[in-house]
């Protein structure tokens, strides 16, 4: 028998964090505020930067945003934990965050840190190589500046993907992830910015996923 009861989903309260503009903090912000992720709140916005313009869209929507220093991982990690215990945080949203954080701090969330990563990775996260939807296959671009890698690769397709976060940098498995075309007359930022226009979509998909899975 067929029901016309909304699919489970558990309660997420998010911790976003970000290094610069935040236009994907915004993203889930106005998902929040337009009823498209029904039982997930932001709690805590964590910049690394002081003046990363994401702190700013948080405050302007009254959010509780901080900025912690990150000078040394160890003690700056430990900060952070205590924060995310503080706000009672389910799940922690990497929105162009640019640290890379130890695997004991990795260990303490498993299945709840999630990352925006502006390239296409495997299902599993693993491998050098990704096969697209036109059958090409393309090296898998991690690390910094990954649209710039990709020009320079002289690919055809990029994308972005969420993936959950482990000790391998960029190598997580996957939740959700969209091809981007790359054009004739391509700058790194062009493709950049395109590619951010997906994620603005594919930050909240992933959200909504993983508030459905057990
Ligand atoms: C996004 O494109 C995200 O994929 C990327 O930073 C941008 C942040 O944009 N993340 C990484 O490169 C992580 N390695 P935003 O600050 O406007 O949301």
């Amino acid at each position: 028998m067929q029901t016309d009861r909304p699919e489970a989903t558990k309660p997420a309260r998010l911790a976003v964090l970000v290094s610069g503009s935040g236009s994907n903090l915004q993203a889930l912000i106005d998902a929040l505020e337009s009823q498209q992720l029904p039982g997930a709140q932001i709690v805590l916005v964590v910049s690394n930067k002081a003046d990363a313009y994401g702190l700013q869209r948080a405050l302007k929507h009254r959010l509780p945003a901080l900025y912690l220093p990150w000078k040394q991982r160890a003690q700056s990690e430990q900060q952070l934990v205590a924060l995310l215990r503080l706000f009672e945080v389910d799940l922690i949203v990497l929105a162009g965050w640019m640290r890379i954080f130890s695997a004991e701090f990795i260990e303490q969330f498993p299945r709840r840190i999630i990352n925006l990563h502006p390239a296409l990775i495997p299902d599993d996260g693993s491998g050098a190589t990704f096969t697209s939807s036109d059958g090409s296959i393309i090296p898998v671009f991690r690390g910094m500046h990954a649209a710039r890698q990709a020009l320079e690769a002289g690919v055809k397709i990029t994308g972005s993907t969420v993936h959950y976060v482990t000790p391998e940098v960029d190598a997580g498995p996957m939740l959700c992830r969209q091809e981007v075309p790359i054009l004739t007359g391509d700058t790194e930022d062009k493709l950049q910015e395109r590619i951010k226009q997906v994620e603005h979509s594919l930050i909240v998909e992933a959200v909504q996923l993983w508030m459905r899975t057990a």
